[in-house]
């Protein structure tokens, strides 16, 4: 059953299988998914934003109700100028909570007709991270199965 609009937002540095993963399931739910990196200043990403956008729309373009946008400042705005009446975040494990109830809940506070959902991604993907990604693919490890075949030749070139 279809509901709303939602906001997956995220860094996606790069893009991995997991969050594929929910993308996919969350597609299921919602009549638009928008899937929305952020433009963080503070981090130094492996990847930049056109860059990561790119590859997202790369990955997504399969499905029609999937739409890549960035966005800046505080989420709850975002939110409201795309008329989304959700926030869809993964849960991979326990680690992961602290964390998610604290934005959830402060989102919440900031935007209380906004609702946080949460997803738990597949078995496979729940030690998945793009932070380790990124590590394995600068020491030379396998990347088979954590990041799509294109998302493998793009680290592989950014990283030799
Ligand atoms: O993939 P990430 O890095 O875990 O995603 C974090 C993200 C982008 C969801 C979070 O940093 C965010 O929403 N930033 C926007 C600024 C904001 O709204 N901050 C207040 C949140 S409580």
């Amino acid at each position: 059953m279809k509901t709303s609009n939602a906001i997956y937002p995220g860094s996606f540095d790069p893009v991995t299988n997991g969050h594929l993963d929910l993308i996919e399931r969350g597609e299921k739910m919602f009549d638009l998914l928008i899937v929305a990196v952020l433009r963080n200043t503070e981090k130094q990403p492996l990847f930049s934003v056109p860059e990561r956008v790119e590859m997202l729309r790369e990955v997504t373009k399969k499905w029609a109700d999937v739409e890549v946008d960035v966005f800046e400042g505080l989420l709850i705005d975002y939110a409201r100028k795309r008329g989304a009446g959700v926030i869809l975040r993964g849960i991979r494990a326990v680690s992961d909570y602290e964390y998610e109830l604290q934005m959830a809940l402060m989102n919440r506070k900031l935007e209380p007709r906004l609702e946080t959902v949460f997803m738990l991604p597949g078995e496979p993907y729940s030690y998945l991270s793009s932070k380790l990604v990124r590590e394995i693919a600068q020491h030379g490890g396998p990347l088979e199965g954590l990041v799509p075949p294109v998302v493998e030749q793009r680290l592989r070139a950014k990283v030799s």
